[in-house]
């Protein structure tokens, strides 16, 4: 990754310091700052009661409890999670280990209400989130979540820059992005910069290598200036240098806009960069 990532230098242990990122343009600039607040919809609904911002008193920004979720294969149940409790604090770094197939990602999918528990509650911000309606989670992931998979799911015939631009296209509309087109590319572009992937704007996923979609998907969960992450293995496809610069990335967004982050790896040592590590055995939260 080139210098333009702005992180080089940073080795461990340089928690809390002040990131060279400061200062090279807009989107850096919010990057550095502790601005989360959530733009108004084009067409509010008064209907929605998803908080727009996140309420001070709740010291729990997510909180999972007793979920349970199985798939179903024909006629034979596969359980995955059995009573998961787990609560993150707003501000923190969580890790989540456990061994391949444990279900580290069926959980992350739930946290993100992309899927539904069988059993149990997801509360976010003091609000229950696991029974909205598909429109109000679409706009609570859209305004609040940032999300990194683990295998990208990049928009095939979108160039990378138009994949990192897909969110900012999705809430704020045709008009009004087209509006602001210009000021989306710039910060879309200074994010790719970050990751080191400024030299490939123009190239689709199937021209890029895992490690290239795996940071366009890094970038493009970032753009909306998300209030919480849900990243799933998001060096899992990266050398170990690069792989550090990212994590030295997240942890500079954790540390300076207070960005909540909930990170899924195998690698023992990026999850020890979180503040807490927890563990998921046998369908349940070890600490
Ligand atoms: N759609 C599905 N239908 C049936 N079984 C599934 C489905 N999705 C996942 N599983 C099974 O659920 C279990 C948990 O899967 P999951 O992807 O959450 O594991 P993981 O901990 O993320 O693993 P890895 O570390 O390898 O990514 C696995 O045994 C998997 O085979
Ligand atoms: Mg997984």
């Amino acid at each position: 990754m080139s210098s333009s990532t702005g992180v080089r230098g940073q080795g461990p242990g340089t928690r809390g310091r002040r990131s060279e990122v400061k200062g090279q343009g807009t989107e850096v600039d919010y990057l550095v700052t502790s601005e989360s607040r959530i733009p108004e919809p084009r067409t509010p609904n008064p209907e929605s009661q998803i908080p727009k911002s996140p309420n001070p008193r709740t010291q729990d920004q997510l909180r999972a409890t007793n979920i349970h979720k199985s798939y179903h294969k024909g006629p034979v149940e596969v359980p995955v999670l059995r009573g998961v409790d787990m609560e993150v604090r707003r501000g923190e770094f969580l890790s989540i280990v456990g061994q391949s197939g444990c279900g580290k990602s069926t959980l992350l999918h739930l946290l993100g209400t992309l899927d539904a528990p069988d059993r149990g509650e997801i509360h976010y911000d003091g609000r229950r989130i696991d029974n909205l309606p598909a429109a109000e989670r679409d706009r609570l992931r859209n305004h609040q979540f940032g999300m990194i998979f683990q295998f990208y799911h990049l928009l095939p015939e979108l160039n990378t820059l138009e994949n990192v631009l897909a969110p900012l296209m999705i809430r704020h509309g045709t008009w009004s992005y087209l509006a602001r087109r210009r000021q989306f590319k710039c910060k879309a572009k200074e994010l790719l910069e970050m990751v080191g992937l400024g030299h490939r704007l123009k190239h689709r996923p199937r021209e890029l290598s895992g490690g290239e979609m795996q940071r366009a998907a890094i970038a493009r969960a970032l753009v909306t200036k998300p209030c919480l992450l849900l990243a799933d293995e998001p060096t899992g496809n990266l050398d170990t240098s690069t792989g550090e610069e990212i994590i030295h990335i997240l942890r500079d967004l954790n540390d300076r806009r207070n960005l909540t982050i909930v990170m899924v790896t195998h690698d023992r040592s990026i999850a020890r960069q979180a503040d807490r590590i927890v563990r998921l055995v046998e369908g349940r939260i070890a600490e």
